[in-house]
């Protein structure tokens, strides 16, 4: 005769099932927040709601009362057919019950048994003199195995059925929480044409802008920016010269784009790069353009485009 699981691991687990299911069915109208940290908000925020429903300290409680009666049903059974075991039997099963629930769930995972009882359970079939035993399954096998079948039908249902998941509104909902950090993101970043500072005499910051250079720009300007779909930016000619000093004119240029062609397109304006990460780029090319040699047409550069500008001559 196989021991009764004890009240205290399946009601708990009876009860933290209701609440499973109770929790997947309850609509929630938060924002899901990202993150370790974000997940335990919002199963703490999902408790909340399920925790201020009527309905469901009802259904908890018809619950509890059942699981209370199935325990005392359970007892009765137990004792009867305690009754019907021979004596050797019970005291087996009385010196059995003094294991604990834990360690008689572990030891049922790796019971073996007598040659006699191995005898009794092997499968008539064999390769290669390879031998199957027809053993019973564990039981905590058993028990997850019949919790996920119970969990995929309440799953399955609540998905489909009831207010559970709105993959598209979460999906939008989400994005519209990740644009307001983005916007956050920016403002604590970004800088307006009247906040950039020309820092070509910062060598970092001119590294720095030379790493984005080489991720956003090279593909059109060329390593060093010596010019092929896009102009040549280390000679004096400029086709657009919309600022009057050199540093902003370029800062201008990659944040607004370039009004006469789209290929250079506005990146800080579509969100490609923030202002700061312009001011770094800008600072580059203002020192490629200005403390390095001009790359010319002999060394494989573009030819210059534009108008000369005096102004902005290397000095
Ligand atoms: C898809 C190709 C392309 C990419 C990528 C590109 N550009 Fe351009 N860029 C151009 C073209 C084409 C022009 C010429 C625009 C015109 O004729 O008005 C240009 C013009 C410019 C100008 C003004 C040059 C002048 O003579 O007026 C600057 C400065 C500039 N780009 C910098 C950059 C920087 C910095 C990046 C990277 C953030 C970048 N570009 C990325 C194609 C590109």
């Amino acid at each position: 005769m196989r021991q009764r699981t004890p009240a205290y691991i399946f009601i708990p687990l009876t009860l933290l099932a209701v609440i499973l299911a109770f929790t997947m069915v309850t609509p929630v109208d938060v924002v899901p927040e990202p993150g370790f940290q974000g997940m335990i908000h919002n199963l703490l925020e999902h408790l909340k709601h399920v925790f201020t429903q009527g309905i469901f300290w009802a259904v908890l409680a018809v619950a509890i009362v059942m699981l209370l009666i199935i325990n005392a049903l359970n007892k009765v059974i137990e004792a009867e057919k305690f009754k019907r075991l021979s004596e050797e039997e019970q005291a087996k099963y009385l010196e059995d019950g003094k294991i604990g629930y834990f360690k008689r769930l572990f030891g049922s995972a790796s019971k073996k048994q007598s040659d006699k009882e191995e005898e009794a359970i092997i499968l008539d079939h064999g390769f290669d003199g390879i031998k199957e035993l027809d053993n019973a399954l564990p039981q905590w096998w058993l028990s997850l195995f019949y919790f996920g079948v119970v969990f995929m039908v309440v799953y399955v249902m609540a998905y489909s059925f009831t207010d559970f998941a709105h993959s598209d509104k979460e999906y939008e909902e989400e994005m519209v929480y990740k644009d307001a950090q983005d916007s956050i993101w920016a403002v604590a970043n970004d800088i307006d044409i009247t906040g950039a500072i020309n820092k070509s005499n910062d060598p970092a910051i001119v590294e720095q802008g030379q790493k984005l250079f080489n991720q956003h720009c090279t593909q059109c300007h060329m390593e060093g920016g010596k010019g092929g779909i896009g102009p040549n930016l280390t000679d004096d000619y400029w086709v657009n010269h919309v600022e009057d000093s050199l540093f902003k004119n370029i800062y201008h240029i990659v944040y607004d784009g370039s009004p006469k062609n789209p290929q250079m397109r506005a990146f800080g304006q579509r969100k490609e790069l923030s202002g700061l990460a312009i001011e770094k780029i800008a600072s580059y090319v203002y020192y490629i353009n200005q403390k390095e040699p001009t790359k010319t047409v002999a060394e494989g550069a573009a030819a210059p485009q534009g108008d000369l500008m005096d102004a902005w001559k290397q000095k």
